[in-house]
Order: C-alpha cells, then sequence, then structure tokens
C-alpha cells in the first residue's frame, strides 16, 4: 500500500531517494518522507500530500548524507498530515514501513509507561522505539531488530536506519514485499521491482522474516531464525519495467493504449510456471472451480465464471478475496482454486490462497508481478505479458487477465472434451480477431472522439448506472467502478434484468444510463430494460455493434459503436470502450487521473 525506498552511496542519497519514491508514487500519495544518515546523525525531512510537496521542502532544506530512507504514504492509521507522513524517529532509529502492525496499541501503552513520548497517530511509530529498547553494543544490530520484531504482530515491510552506522540500512519484511538491488555503485531496498529497476542491475527477494544488512557493495542476510543465510540475485531486464508515459499525458491512456500489444505478448506466451515439483492441473479431474479475486480482477473472474460453465462445462464459484478467507467454506478434497491479481500482492487475495492451500487445494494463480507474493505461493503461475500497470485504476491488466483466463478455459474444455460447438463457432483465429478489433477500435480516431463526446453524458451528473446481461454484465460492474475510481460520480453496475427488482427507483429525469449490449442472443432482452429506464426519463448511452446502434436508433440518446466480434468474445472490446469512457469523464472533470483520491494501486492490507 505504501511505498518504502532506500540507497546506500559513497554520493548524496536525495536526488536517488527522490528518483526511488516517483517510482513509487502510484502505492500511495498522501504524504512522503525521507532520512539519512549524515556524519552519523539522523536527518529527516517530511511533507503531507504528494511527492512535489516533500521535493519543494528538500529544495528550501536540503538533506545531506549518502545513506537514506524514504516513504510515499496511503494512510491507514492516522490523517494524511505531516506528523503522520514516514519516517519515524526515536533518539537513534529512523524507520519506514509499509503494511500494518496490529498490535500497536498494546505496544504504544508499553513504550508510553516507559516514558515514551509519541508524536504521530500511526501505528508505525512504535517501532523506531521499540528497536531503540533492543539495540545494544554486545548484540549484531540486526539480530536486535530481528528479536524486537518478535514482539510485532502484523505485516511489515520495513528500512531502518541506525544512527552512527552510515553505511547501512537493514532491511526486513514479514507479508508485504521487500527487494534488494544492486549496481556497480550502490545498493537499494524497494517494495517493488519497478522501482528498484530503473536503477538497480540485479535483485534479490527477500523471505518473510528475514534480515538484511544492506551496504553499497554487500548484503549479509539471516533468515528467519537468525541463520546466514544466501539469496539467490536475479538478473534485471530493463526493458519488461520501462514505466514512463511515452508521450500520453497519462499512464492510464498509454496503458489503455497498450492493450493490443499487451493481449499479443500474453497469449504468445500462454503457458504456466512452478516453483514446486506438483503436476499440472487437469481440469477433467475437478467438479468445480473456485475462483477468488479482488476490484477488477474479481470482474476478470466473473466474466471466466460465464466462459467456463458454457465452453468447458464446469461449475464455476467466484468469491471476493475479503469475504471469501474469513467464511470459511467447506472445500472438496483436489478441489481447484484459482487467484487473479494484477499486483500478486493484495493481502486478501494472498491471504484467501493460504486458506485453500491449507485445505489441500490445487492452487493456480493469474498475475501480472512476476515473484510476487501470490505467484510465489501459488501452485502453478499463469502470468499476464502487460509490463508494468501504473495508473491505478487497472486497464491492461483486465484484458490481459480475460486473455490468460480464455487461454484456461480452452485448455479446460479440451481437457473435458466439451463447448466443440461454441469453440468452433469461434474458429482457430479468435485470438488473433480479438487483437485486431481492439486494435483497431483504439486506432480509429473517429471512435475515440466518440467516445470522448459521449463522456458528456456524465457533464452535470452526480450519479450513474451502468447495465449489462450475461458475459457483459462483469464489463458493466467494471465501468462502474472506472468511473467512480477516476472521476468521483457515484455508479453502479447491474444485470439489467435485475434492475425492476429495486434499483430502477433510483432512474429519474435526466439520470446517465450506459447500457452495455452487443447484438447477441439477449440483446433484445437488454434493449426491454433500455426502454424501461427511458421512459423513466433516463439519458441512456448505448455501447453497441453496428448491428445494435441501428436497431435502437430510436430508443437511445447516444451510441458508441464498437466493432463486430462474436459475443463470447465480447467482454475485451466493451472493456476498451467503458475504459475509455471513464478514462475522458475524469479529464474533463479535471481529476487526477492516475492518482485518484484515497487509493493505491496495490492494496496489502486488510
Ligand atoms: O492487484 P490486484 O489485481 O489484486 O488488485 C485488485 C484491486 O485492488 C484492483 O483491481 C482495483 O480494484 C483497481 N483499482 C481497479 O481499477
Amino acid at each position: 500500500m505504501c511505498g518504502i525506498f532506500g540507497v546506500v552511496n559513497d554520493k548524496a542519497a536525495t536526488e536517488t531517494l527522490l528518483k526511488g519514491l516517483s517510482a513509487l508514487e502510484y502505492r500511495g500519495y498522501d504524504s512522503a518522507g525521507i532520512a539519512t544518515l549524515t556524519e552519523g546523525e539522523l536527518d529527516c525531512r517530511r511533507a503531507p500530500g504528494k511527492l512535489i510537496n516533500l521535493e519543494q521542502v528538500i529544495e528550501a532544506l536540503p538533506l545531506e548524507g549518502q545513506t537514506g530512507i524514504a516513504h510515499t504514504r496511503w494512510a491507514t492509521h492516522g490523517q494524511p498530515n505531516e506528523a503522520n507522513a514516514h519516517p519515524h524517529l526515536s533518539l537513534n532509529v529512523a524507520v519506514v514501513h509499509n503494511g500494518i502492525i496490529e498490535n500497536a496499541d498494546e505496544l504504544r501503552e508499553v513504550l508510553s509507561a516507559s516514558g515514551v513520548c509519541f508524536l504521530s497517530d500511526t501505528d508505525t511509530e512504535v517501532l523506531p522505539h521499540l528497536i531503540a529498547n533492543y539495540l545494544s553494543a554486545e548484540v549484531c544490530p540486526a539480530l536486535a531488530i530481528q528479536t524486537a520484531l518478535r514482539e510485532v504482530k502484523g505485516s511489515f515491510a520495513l528500512g531502518i536506519l541506525i544512527k552512527g552506522m552510515e553505511d547501512q540500512i537493514i532491511a526486513t519484511r514479514r507479508g508485504s514485499p521487500l527487494v534488494v538491488g544492486f549496481n556497480s555503485e550502490s545498493a537499494f531496498i524497494a517494495s517493488d521491482m519497478v522501482a528498484a529497476s530503473g536503477m538497480a542491475d540485479e535483485i534479490l527477494y527477500l523471505e518473510e522474516d528475514d534480515i538484511a544488512i544492506v551496504k553499497a557493495h554487500d548484503v549479509v542476510i539471516y533468515d528467519a531464525q537468525g541463520e546466514l543465510v544466501e539469496r539467490k540475485k536475479v538478473t534485471v531486464d530493463h526493458d519488461q519495467f520501462v514505466a514512463t508515459k511515452e508521450g500520453y499525458d497519462h499512464y492510464m491512456l498509454k496503458e489503455i493504449h497498450e492493450q493490443p500489444n499487451a493481449l499479443q505478448r500474453t497469449w504468445n506466451g500462454f503457458s504456466s510456471t512452478s516453483l514446486n515439483q506438483i503436476e499440472e492441473i487437469d481440469f477433467a479431474n475437478i467438479d468445480r472451480l473456485q475462483i477468488v479475486a479482488c476490484g477488477t480482477s474479481f470482474y476478470a473472474g466473473l466474466v471466466a465464471k460465464y466462459w467456463f460453465e458454457r465452453m468447458a462445462d464446469l461449475i464455476v464459484e467466484v468469491d471476493l478475496a475479503s469475504e471469501f478467507r474469513y467464511r470459511e467454506p467447506p472445500m472438496p478434497k483436489k478441489g481447484g482454486c484459482l487467484f487473479i491479481s494484477q499486483s500478486g500482492e493484495t493481502a486478501d487475495t494472498l491471504a484467501a490462497l493460504r486458506f485453500a492451500q491449507s485445505k489441500h487445494q490445487y492452487c493456480l494463480s493469474v498475475v501480472n508481478v512476476p515473484n510476487s507474493s501470490i505467484a510465489r505461493e501459488s501452485d502453478y503461475v499463469y502470468r499476464t505479458l502487460c509490463g508494468p500497470e501504473i495508473g491505478v485504476a487497472s486497464t491492461k491488466a483486465f484484458t490481459s487477465q480475460l486473455a490468460v483466463l480464455f487461454g484456461l478455459v480452452k485448455k479446460a474444455a479440451a481437457e473435458r472434451q466439451a463447448g466443440k460447438g461454441i469453440l468452433s463457432e469461434l474458429g482457430k483465429h479468435s485470438e488473433g480477431d480479438v487483437i485486431s478489433r481492439v486494435r483497431s477500435a483504439l486506432m480509429n480516431d473517429e471512435k475515440r472522439h466518440a467516445i470522448e463526446r459521449a463522456a458528456r453524458i456524465f457533464e452535470n451528473a452526480t450519479s450513474a448506472i451502468f447495465l449489462g446481461r450475461g458475459q457483459c454484465y462483469p464489463i458493466a460492474l467494471e465501468g462502474a467502478l472506472k468511473l467512480k475510481e477516476i472521476s468521483y460520480i457515484h455508479a453502479e453496475g447491474y444485470a439489467a434484468g435485475e434492475l425492476k427488482h429495486g434499483p430502477i427507483a433510483l432512474i429519474d429525469e435526466g439520470m446517465p444510463v450506459v447500457v452495455v449490449a452487443p447484438y447477441d442472443r439477449l440483446f433484445e432482452k437488454v434493449v426491454s430494460n433500455l426502454q424501461e429506464v427511458r421512459a423513466r426519463g433516463a439519458k441512456v448511452l448505448l455501447i453497441s455493434d453496428k448491428l445494435g446502434c441501428e436497431m435502437c436508433k430510436d430508443y437511445a440518446d447516444q451510441f458508441i459503436e464498437m466493432p463486430t466480434l462474436h459475443e463470447v468474445l465480447a467482454p475485451f472490446i466493451y472493456s476498451i470502450a467503458v475504459q475509455l469512457l471513464a478514462y475522458y469523464t475524469a479529464v474533463q472533470r479535471g481529476k487526477d487521473v492516475d492518482q485518484p483520491r484515497n487509493l493505491a494501486k496495490s492494496v496489502t492490507v486488510e
């Protein structure tokens, strides 16, 4: 949720720290801060709000030092103000933290009783004080910190500076990601590979409760038992982690346009990897599949349910990870579970995976970030090869997830000898058809301008409804999520047929209703629902294909015409429409498209 970064150098650290923070800002942007060691002493600058505010503070009051830690925050405990910004300090320890300390209140009480005076409302502030209590001349500081952290419950990735120890950062993690990177001159710590890869040539991933003493030219790592260990270094593929806007106004727009290539790469590279020796899943041997995910990834799972059931004759349950993990559902022997996550670090999805594993389920995952926790802990991993997604609103990751899921559905259909009719209707070139239609939708200036104009439907709106049926029902949900997260318009997605069971009461004069409806076997039913809302004063925007738009020319107020594609594949193409619609709405409203308020890219807390 937050981003942490650190550097140990033979040169000034501040510029590198700010660069690292800028690559991590998508993880949180409520406040930012940096601490360095200068002539053995700790020094610190912090500012509320975006990184630019911290840059201004540092410009006015420069920060010396060659070793430093930095943080960009997504607030959990306490308001996003300067006092709550990281790093947090005791007299001789500075800490940056990503995660949540669950027993912070208890620790705070004990520390307060011993005379500690707290300056923030954060859970993190207990850490520098707790660690300070364990440091002594006799014990290696890393092992003292490890002992201190045995008192801590919760999840964390930490970067720690100790007064007087100018040549090192101590780094550790439990339940939150952290990498250590190196080049010929410096060492880094970072919450993710994207931030480190701009600077490091090699990277290693810390394991749970590892504690690392990171110096410019070497690293010493103790495992959870305090034994010295080595962790494998991997070479960074710089091209894979390029994260720039490449001339687009926003990352989101760039990522929307990357979808044809992302789909191509994902399908070309469709294969699974496994870190353990478990045999690959045979869908013929399972009776049902449990899919678990959050947010947009959950909607990808919902699309997959329609596909698996129709094409592979396989029963699928789809659950939100935050519900699934506590519901403790009974799980069949040798059941199959599929976890979908762009980041591979979403705390609820990871916890759900661990729960399923404790029930001896066969655990597959679909992830975008290689070596993420979900990727490492699954039995089999399928990668979406869409490259880093920086915009907080997920776009190319969603369609790439659909691409992997479609591949899995075809595998399941073959193994279960199902779906022959529909697969032959789709033909051998279905993936190529999707890519060419998505490309033509994005390359066609006239079409894009039509979507930009259509976005005016939300001009004075405070609320909107998205409707869809069948495989386009999840796209309606996704359209509503996209709109609310970047333009802050209240929007809800409904299965079109469900509208009359309550939500239709919301419709009043001029309310925008977006209907996602390719001309398919359910089209006429959606048109009835469209007429029901229009009769009650709604302003209807129909997203359909040529035939659908023609059939409804008298029933809708505005149209977005998308290329025609087999109905099974429609989610790919209609995703593009709802993404662009949300994008242009947010731009027209002057909102911060890539860093919407209150959100962060990767949700590593419950
Ligand atoms: O990294 P994940 O796919 O596990 O993330 C899940 C959700 O947090 C994510 O999809 C979120 O809903 C996006 N902001 C949606 O655009």
